[in-house]
């Protein structure tokens, strides 16, 4: 990567009567940035700030959030355009090569893709080795981290040629392991990938075709889901994201940092909040119940949140979620699921969290995961496989993320600093003459 930053000013620190100067920063769009690499060496102190609020931790030309004004922009378009107007393998095309590819680019990209979607025979024994009531992200875990166990040909990272081939080695064959996790919880056969049909269309039959019939995709459903992979692509500097930059700052092989994104996704206050506000809106049950609830979530003593409300970045709204709110309901029309007793208590919630004063407050509007939850729900995807989905759509993000860090010539590995806080040295004190 081409490093391009440029130098706007400098800025001053003085610290226990020591002044350090540092280069300011600008990108492209966005705040300026404080370069404070050197402040150890010339003041003697480190910056400490938990959860990274302010903190940068690398420069990145692949996605550009402005959570103030509500803007996620891929590689330079909006994510509302992409939904609307591209497909999932374009925008997988886009973040990982900067420029969305002409015909023929698609063409081979495609191909490309269709040519891995199957999986080394002796994998699927791989499943066998998880108890049938696996969490389906536990065993994403697992296989994910053991594919560098399977493709040795495509871990040195050092080759250019062989980076790529595990990126669309990963794009292609996280469908077909998602889908196997859940038919191996669902105790049905796995079903092989078709290479003549769409990438959304593909992981739905994966999912959901069985040999006792003919399994016909629904277009309508297969457009959702592949916009549901587009909105989940990726969102520059997450928890996960970060998760693989750190791991991948090590030269850890590429397989082996997906599979610590996707622990890291796991978390209820990251991917597995789609889950978690399922969960939540059965636990409510009914319209009525619904203030009980927001009372709870306002209550300062009580550790309670409503889950799907909220966003780190975005304090004015998600713009990822306005499009999932159209795309939910155009699925619950489809299938006929508008007469779900929890979406009552969905569209209850949304509206009182949009005019309570807290809320309002506090900026905590309703996120991606709320309306993804809904959506995925009505598809007819358990709700243990919804964090899952995030993750097969966020593999491209990791993978392009991990590929710009590898090509950065200012990378090192990551390592914080602390505060220390704990005991001073003291003297071991023998068993016998401890209190
Ligand atoms: N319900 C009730 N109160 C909340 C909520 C919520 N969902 N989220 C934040 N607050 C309150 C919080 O108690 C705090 O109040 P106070 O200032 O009085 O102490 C204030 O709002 C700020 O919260 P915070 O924890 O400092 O905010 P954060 O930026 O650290 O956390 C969050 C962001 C997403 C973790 C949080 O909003 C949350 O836990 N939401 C529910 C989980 C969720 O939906 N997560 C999905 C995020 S989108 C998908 C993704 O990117 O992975």
């Amino acid at each position: 990567m081409e490093n391009k930053v440029k130098l706007k000013g400098k800025a001053q620190m003085t610290v226990n009567g020591r002044t350090a100067e540092f280069p300011v920063y600008s990108g492209t769009l966005g705040p300026d940035v404080v370069d404070i690499g050197t402040l150890y060496k010339q003041a003697d102190v480190f910056t400490l700030d938990p959860g990274f609020t302010s903190t940068g931790s690398c420069e990145s030309q692949i996605t550009f959030i402005d959570g103030d004004e509500g803007v996620l922009l891929h590689r330079g378009y909006p994510i509302d355009q992409l939904a609307e107007k591209s497909s999932f393998l374009e925008v997988c095309y886009l973040l990982l090569h900067g420029e969305l590819p002409n015909e023929s680019q698609a063409k081979t990209f495609n191909t490309t893709i269709t040519r891995h979607t199957m999986l080394h025979a002796q994998f699927d024994r791989f499943f066998e080795g998880f108890r049938r009531d696996a969490h389906p992200m536990a065993v994403m875990v697992g296989a994910v981290g053991a594919l560098s166990a399977f493709y040795h040909d495509s871990t040195d990272i050092n080759d250019p040629v062989q980076r790529l081939v595990a990126s669309h080695r990963m794009i292609a064959k996280m469908p077909t392991i998602a889908a196997r996790a859940y038919k191996y919880t669902s105790g049905q056969p796995f079903v092989s990938p078709r290479n003549e049909l769409d990438y959304a269309s593909n992981f739905l039959r994966m999912c959901f075709s069985v040999p006792a019939e003919d399994y016909a995709v629904n277009p309508v459903l297969a457009r959702a889901m592949d916009r549901i992979f587009i909105l989940h692509a990726d969102h520059e500097q997450n928890a996960s994201t970060s998760t693989v930059r750190l791991a991948g700052s090590s030269g850890a092989n590429p397989f082996a940092c997906i599979a610590a994104g996707i622990a890291c996704l796991w978390g209820p206050s990251h991917g597995g909040a789609n889950e978690a506000a399922l969960k939540m809106l059965s636990e409510i049950g009914t319209v009525d119940r619904v203030h009980e609830y927001v009372k709870k979530a306002k209550d300062k003593n009580d550790p309670f949140r409503l889950m799907g409300f909220g966003h780190r970045v975005y304090k004015n709204y998600d713009p990822r979620a306005k499009v999932m709110q159209k795309t939910c309901h155009e699925v619950l029309k489809e299938v006929g699921a508008e007469s779900d007793p929890l979406l009552p208590v969905a569209m209850e919630l949304e509206r009182i969290a949009l005019s309570d004063e807290y809320f309002i407050e506090k900026k905590l509007y309703p996120n991606i995961d709320f309306y993804s939850g809904i959506t995925l729900k009505a598809m007819g995807f358990p709700t243990d496989m919804f964090t899952v989905l995030f993750a097969l759509a966020r593999t491209v993000g990791w993978i392009a993320q991990w590929q710009e860090m590898i090509e950065d010539p200012t990378q090192r590995i990551g390592r914080p600093r602390q505060i220390y806080t704990g005991a001073p040295r003291r003297d071991y004190v023998p068993m016998s003459q401890r209190g």
